[in-house]
């Protein structure tokens, strides 16, 4: 069969690009290998960008969002038992955060899809991406047994790091720059009410911890653990017992604890492969590029490209304009390498890097302190959390 945009992967890239196409009346097929239920409960991301309230909102699928997200405008830095506030809105002209999970808006993408009857298919595999160098490229799928091809005119990657989109392309087509970190997130969830009203971000000579949440009776923790770490050496009584160490400061705070409903292992690396069109192909969100999730880009960068990718096709299809294909990858890898640098910064001032000198570690409290001590260090921090409008 045969469609205008052959999407693959159902993250948040693929579902926004298909409904945003959709909504301007462009033919999308959408194909997804993992079932509904496991992309619903995939427990991942949790904050969103002011950029990404917006995009969110003005294609009609900010509602849910907008009743049960929590909008925070600010986080806590603790290091050497002292806590420090970073305060958004005033170093960024109004801007702030909404803690809104991944899952929820996976979940209203998928349900705005499957009530506009547009086609979006569950269990279906893509296998290989073929003729992208000419005018009409073409999806291999499986889907119920079956192999079967989708015919396009355009067709994006938005499958993931783990993806088939990148690696249909040939090594020599790629640039590729990466960085893997020593260490690794072990991540909850618990049912718990937040011991906090803003995130807190926890430099600790143990390492890194992170005080998130899902809503106001359920709390996502996050601590730094080594790459090779074996989740069943955590038991829930050693994970909350860690926490506390990490967040403890002077004064009587204290982390309240309480059933641990998911835990899992979070590998850390930085990753850019560029450019991000090959004639007929395009690759967007986690396809392209990873940024370890310190700073919490990784969705708002896919929100962000698959937006922008919208709008230059929808003027392809209209006018014919080519040039707005070309300038995708350039303009996408403006914001993209600016959250890479962001998430980079980020993650080497708050983790321990276990081979790291004493000298490394006094530049780590240097920086601690200036980013909350200097406006202009904490307006840094603040415009790239929240996001920078344009780059
Ligand atoms: P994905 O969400 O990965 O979606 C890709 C989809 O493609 C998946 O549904 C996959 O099943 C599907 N797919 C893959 N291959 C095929 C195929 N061959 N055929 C059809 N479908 C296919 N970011 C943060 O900001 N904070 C966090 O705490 C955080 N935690 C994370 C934890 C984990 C374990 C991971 C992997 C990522 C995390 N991220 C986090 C990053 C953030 O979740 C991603 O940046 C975001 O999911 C990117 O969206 P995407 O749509 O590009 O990719
Ligand atoms: C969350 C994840 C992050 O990586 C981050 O920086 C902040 C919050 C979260 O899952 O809630």
């Amino acid at each position: 069969h045969r469609t205008r945009v052959g999407v693959i992967g159902a993250g948040p890239a693929g579902l926004l690009l298909g409904h945003l196409l959709h909504r301007a009346g462009i033919d999308t097929v959408v194909l997804e290998a993992r079932t509904r239920d496991y992309v619903e409960r995939r427990q991942r991301a949790g904050i969103l960008e002011q950029g990404t309230i917006d995009i969110l909102r003005a294609c009609g699928a900010g509602d849910r969002m907008d009743r049960e997200g929590l909008r925070h405008d600010g986080i806590e830095l603790r290091f050497d038992r002292q806590a420090h506030r970073i305060d958004f809105p005033s170093l960024t002209g109004g801007r702030g955060v909404m803690v809104y999970a991944q899952t929820e808006v996976v979940k209203d993408l998928i349900a705005l899809r499957l009530e506009s009857g547009a086609p979006l298919l569950f269990e279906a595999e893509a296998v290989a991406v073929e003729d992208f160098d000419t005018t009409s490229p073409r999806v291999r799928y499986r889907h119920e047994g079956d192999e079967h091809v989708l015919e396009c005119d355009v067709v994006v990657a938005c499958d993931g790091f783990h993806g088939i989109g990148r690696r249909s392309l040939p090594a020599h087509a790629l640039q590729v720059f990466e960085r893997v970190y020593p260490f690794a997130w072990l991540g909850i969830l618990a049912s718990v009410p937040p011991s906090c009203e803003e995130l807190i971000y926890a430099h600790h000579e143990r390492g890194f911890a992170l005080h998130s949440m899902r809503s106001p009776e359920v709390s996502r923790l996050y601590l730094q653990v080594a790459p090779d770490e074996d989740v069943d050496a955590w038991s829930d009584a050693r994970i909350w017992d860690e926490l506390a160490t990490r967040f403890a400061v002077d004064g009587d705070w204290e982390l309240a604890t309480g059933p641990i409903t998911d835990k899992g292992i979070t590998p850390m690396r930085s990753f850019v492969a560029e450019p991000l069109r090959h004639g007929r192909l395009f690759l967007a969100g986690d396809a392209a590029h990873i940024v370890p999730p310190t700073g919490a880009k990784g969705l708002n960068l896919a929100v962000a490209d698959v937006a922008l990718l919208a709008e230059l096709l929808l003027r392809w299809f209209s006018e014919g304009d080519e040039a707005a294909l070309d300038s995708y990858s350039r303009q996408a890898l403006r914001r993209v390498w600016r959250a890479e640098h962001f998430s980079y910064l980020m993650t080497t001032m708050l983790h321990r890097d276990p081979g790291q000198d004493s000298f490394a570690h006094r530049l780590q409290l240097s920086q601690l302190h200036y980013t909350v001590s200097s406006t202009a260090a904490a307006t840094t921090l603040a415009e790239n959390y929240v996001g920078l409008p344009t780059v």
